[in-house]
């Protein structure tokens, strides 16, 4: 483990016992690292075990073989599991399931009333965290009257308010519309940039992951491929039998070459843009 790690799984594996008791392999020799500040996708298909990582990632789980270090810290390490689990904070796909407060103040408030924080550093932390997630006009309306982009920027103000260093992101925008999903990945990106956290960000949308600094995408428990979204995304094809998707600009470009029209690889919809306007103009 390399000092700048934040999240280590070295040679994790795991299984579920299924009705009968029977042990059933979901992780099979994983290793990952998370970078400290970096920001970090995975994909995979259903049932690949990207859940089951996460909750190794905050010791909600522990491994059955191998080791989980956050910030060196051993998630066996009976010791240490509140530090972990204030280090790591999750934010899950329904947004209704995590709010627990009467009011948007109350559902900040809770985890720090746990954590025994006292009412005037409370009262900071719940205004400067409202305010990172631009929820801050919305301090004593009822969490249920609010969007579902707007229940999950709460629920993350909450995580925030715990001051952790990273947060994994399992699939939280899969329940949403179009604009709270683009709210819930831009906050994602913002905390990233501009407050340091490391972000892990569990999706079913290629899109989600051209912003970030490594894809990890997992296949029945394993870690299939890894690397910057440019080289994981260029292999289309090995993607494609996983039974995964790739961005559109991606697949409109793999299409394009496959009638004999080639452009150069990019992520990014104005740059694909940019290389069709030039091959037209040249034409
Ligand atoms: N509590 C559980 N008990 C038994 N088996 C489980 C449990 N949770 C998950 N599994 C099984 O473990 C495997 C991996 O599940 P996991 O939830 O980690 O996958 P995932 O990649 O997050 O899938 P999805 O994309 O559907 O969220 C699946 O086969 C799943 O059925
Ligand atoms: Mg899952």
């Amino acid at each position: 483990m390399n000092e700048e790690s934040l999240l280590a799984l070295q040679n994790v594996s795991f299984a579920y016992d299924d009705e009968e008791g029977k042990r059933v392999p979901v992780l099979n020799s994983v290793d990952v690292t998370i970078d400290k500040g970096s920001f970090v996708s995975i994909l995979g298909h259903n049932g690949s075990g990207k859940s089951t990582m996460a909750k190794l990632m905050n010791a909600l789980l522990l491994p059955a073989g191998g080791k989980v270090l956050v910030s060196g810290m051993d998630t066996q390490n009976g010791e240490v599991l509140w530090e972990i689990r204030q280090h790591v904070g999750m934010v899950f796909q329904n947004p209704d399931n995590q709010i627990v407060g009467a009011t948007v103040e109350d559902d900040v408030a809770f985890g720090l009333e746990n954590m025994g924080v006292d009412p005037k550093e409370m009262r900071a932390r719940i205004d400067e965290t409202l305010f990172s997630v631009g929820m801050e006009k919305y301090l004593m309306a009822e969490p249920h009257r609010l969007s579902g982009g707007q229940k999950q920027r709460v629920a993350i103000a909450g995580i925030l308010a715990m001051r952790p260093s990273v947060i994994i992101f399992d699939e939280a925008t899969a329940m949403l519309d179009p604009k709270g999903r683009q709210e819930v990945l831009l906050l994602a990106r913002k905390l990233n940039r501009e407050e340091g956290i490391t972000i892990v960000n569990i999706t079913h949308f290629p899109e989600e992951a051209i912003y970030s600094d490594r894809v990890i995408v997992m296949r029945a428990g394993e870690v299939m491929m890894e690397g910057q979204p440019s080289e994981v995304f260029s292999q289309v094809e090995r993607l494609k039998e996983a039974g995964l998707d790739v961005p559109f600009v991606v697949r409109l470009r793999h299409e394009l070459a496959a009638k004999g029209i080639d452009l150069p690889f990019v992520l990014h919809q104005e740059e694909l843009v940019e290389h069709v306007c030039k091959l037209l103009l040249t034409k």
